[in-house]
């Protein structure tokens, strides 16, 4: 997730707008790079990789005296980590540093184009600046200048904006991305994604709404609201704690990435959703020619993702779909003919199991596309395409951000395949996509989920284990609540399908053993029930997840009742990702960095 920093004072600029990017470091970047605006002169720097390269770059610039700086690390989404794509990005007389996606970019990008702009880097921001500027040139003041360009911006947007038009000022504006202001007893204005940056610089802070965007000088904040009035800003005292600065307030970043699903699925579906059709600008059509297989291969959550894909490939868009585990498969000779589409997913794009069947495909001849988190990784160095899931950095080694936006994504990508090969009716695409747009109202926590789940956690410390139980894409989910549990809290877990149990694991029944049983009303819920109704009968301890009441149960928890399967799906990841989460606080378990486990496993 890209991270901004901006400065307005007297004091070292160029140290200030470095300090807040490594404070900004968590959030996971690509490349770095700032812009510092100083007696109307332009001084911008810009690095791939660590910060040590920026500061490296940087060693011999010295700021003195009142200067305007802004700062960015970058998360690629559009275009390549490269320091040409890197922020911030020049327009004739101005720079801009950008979160989020501008939605609207191609096309700004092509009437700027056809009027003799020429564009530098393969970036959406890009387009900002030259809005901005030829807004300038007609309108003569540079901020109903700003004011227009935010008025032509589609997307989510935090932005920052400095130009020799008005060298003392920063504009901003802000529409879905996170940005505050903060000030002090010094009169210095301080401009960050985040909390942290500003700890130890700023007594206060003003959160903006979205909607929001203004300009600030040394004398003034001035803030806007979307209708165009002005607005006294709000401030409040802020923190001094960095990392739970860095948690946003929540015990734990595993926490803290649950409750950040429902909007980096926003990010996941920005841009790529129309009403009648799924786009992806990213890759090729051409690349699904001929190809009457699907192959998936992945690891751990991954291959979670890739087996509740399964379900949705042949479901939805009528094509062969094999799902293995890659460690198994880079070793058992597998049978690869060139019909076959290879995809491959990872969260990191450096899973050594993984990395190795990509590069047995490739071998084999065969078209490879990955689905990952981390562009320029090696996976995505290496495969033919690559579509970007955008979750941002995951820092709880527990994955959960990563795996709602995998099977969104895949859900996306059937819809895509599907309209490629005819398989699905107009109307169902379009009815599709209208599911989609609920995903992310599906993975906002409530308060009285939470307080739910952690009452009912303490129940569930003991015992001989638990099965999660689910059929067709639940068994799936059922596998990764299983998994979650095992990594954090260090009890046996397993995921069923539910329709399995009778056939051996119903031996192990007894009120120690719990049974957590996922009870959709869209999909088979009566062969569910009765594979649930089974286990109660033999006293196993059940906790069930549905939206229709159930009195087989000893713990119940409600989802909300929503008009398809897929949306019951993403409601009870979450509470499965709850259940794990609480079991883990309530054994004193380190919740983000459990024994054992590595973030990335790049060895076999
Ligand atoms: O980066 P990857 O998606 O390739 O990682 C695969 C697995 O190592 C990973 O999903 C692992 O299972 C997580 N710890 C799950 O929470």
């Amino acid at each position: 997730m890209c991270g901004i920093v901006g400065y307005v004072g007297k004091k070292n600029t160029k140290e200030i707008l470095l300090d807040g990017l490594k404070e900004l470091e968590y959030r996971g970047y690509d490349s770095a790079g700032i812009a510092v605006l100083s007696n109307n002169k332009f001084e911008s720097f810009k690095a791939i990789g660590k910060l040590v390269n920026l500061q490296e770059k940087t060693k011999d610039f010295i700021t003195e005296g009142f200067a305007v700086g802004i700062g960015h690390t970058r998360w690629a989404t559009h275009g390549k980590p490269t320091e040409l794509n890197a922020h911030p990005h020049l327009g004739e007389n101005s720079y801009v540093v950008h979160n989020g996606i501008i939605e609207n970019y191609s096309t700004l990008k092509k009437e700027l184009m056809e009027s003799g702009v020429q564009f530098l880097s393969q970036t959406d921001t890009e387009v900002i600046v030259h809005q901005f500027e030829k807004n300038l040139k007609s309108m003569h003041n540079a901020f109903e200048a700003f004011r227009a360009t935010i008025q032509e911006l589609e997307g989510a947007f935090a932005i920052l904006l400095v130009t020799k038009a008005e060298d003392k000022t920063i504009f901003f504006a802000k529409q879905g991305s996170p940005m505050l202001v903060g000030i002090n007893a010094e009169g210095e204005k301080y401009f960050a994604s985040s909390d942290t940056p500003l700890i130890g610089h700023c007594t206060d802070v003003n959160y903006f709404e979205d909607g929001d965007y203004g300009f600030v000088s040394a004398e003034e904040l001035s803030i806007f609201s979307k209708d165009g009035e002005k607005k006294a800003p709000h401030f409040s005292k802020l923190s001094t704690d960095k990392l739970s600065a860095q948690k946003d307030g929540y015990r734990f970043f595993m926490e803290k990435e649950i409750y950040e699903q429902s909007d980096v699925i926003v990010d996941t579906m920005m841009g790529r959703l129309s009403d009648e059709e799924i786009l992806f600008d990213e890759i090729d059509k051409s690349l699904f020619d001929g190809i009457h297989e699907i192959k998936l291969c992945a690891c751990g959550t991954s291959y979670h993702a890739a087996l509740s894909a399964s379900y949705l490939f042949e479901r939805y868009a009528k094509i062969k779909t094999s799902v293995e585990i890659a460690s198994e498969f880079r070793y058992r000779e597998p049978i690869m003919t060139k019909d076959t589409l290879f995809v491959v997913i990872s969260q990191s794009g450096e899973t050594a199991d993984t990395l190795e069947t990509l590069k047995m495909a490739k071998k084999a001849g065969l078209r490879t596309l990955v689905i990952c988190n981390v562009d320029n990784s090696s996976m995505v160095r290496l495969s033919d395409a690559s579509i970007l899931t955008r979750a941002g950095i995951e820092k709880g080694v527990a994955s959960t951000k990563a795996f709602a936006t995998q099977v969104t994504l895949f859900w996306m990508l059937t819809l895509y395949v599907a309209k490629l090969r005819g398989a699905l009716k107009k109307e169902e695409i379009i009815r599709q996509i209208s599911l989609l747009r609920e995903v992310p109202a599906s993975l906002i926590v409530t308060d009285e989920l939470h307080e739910k789940i952690k009452r009912l956690s303490k129940r569930y410390l003991h015992g001989h284990g638990f099965f999660f139980i689910g059929r067709d894409i639940f068994f799936p989910l059922a596998l990764e609540g299983a998994l979650k549990l095992k990594e954090i809290s260090y009890l046996h877990a397993e995921g069923y399908p539910s329709g399995e149990m009778k056939h051996g694991p119903i031996a192990l029944a007894d009120p120690e053993l719990f049974t957590i049983a996922l009870l959709p009303q869209h999909l088979l819920y009566e062969k569910s029930k009765s594979n649930v109704e089974e286990l109660s009968a033999r006293d196993s301890t059940i906790c069930a997840i549905s939206p229709l009441e159930f009195n087989k149960a000893d713990d119940f928890i409600k989802i909300s009742t929503c008009r398809d399967y897929m949306l019951e799906f993403f409601e009870m990841m979450v509470v499965v990702q709850l259940i794990s989460l609480e079991i883990s606080i309530r054994l004193g378990n380190d919740v983000d960095m459990p024994r054992n486990l590595a973030k990335s496993v790049t060895v076999e």
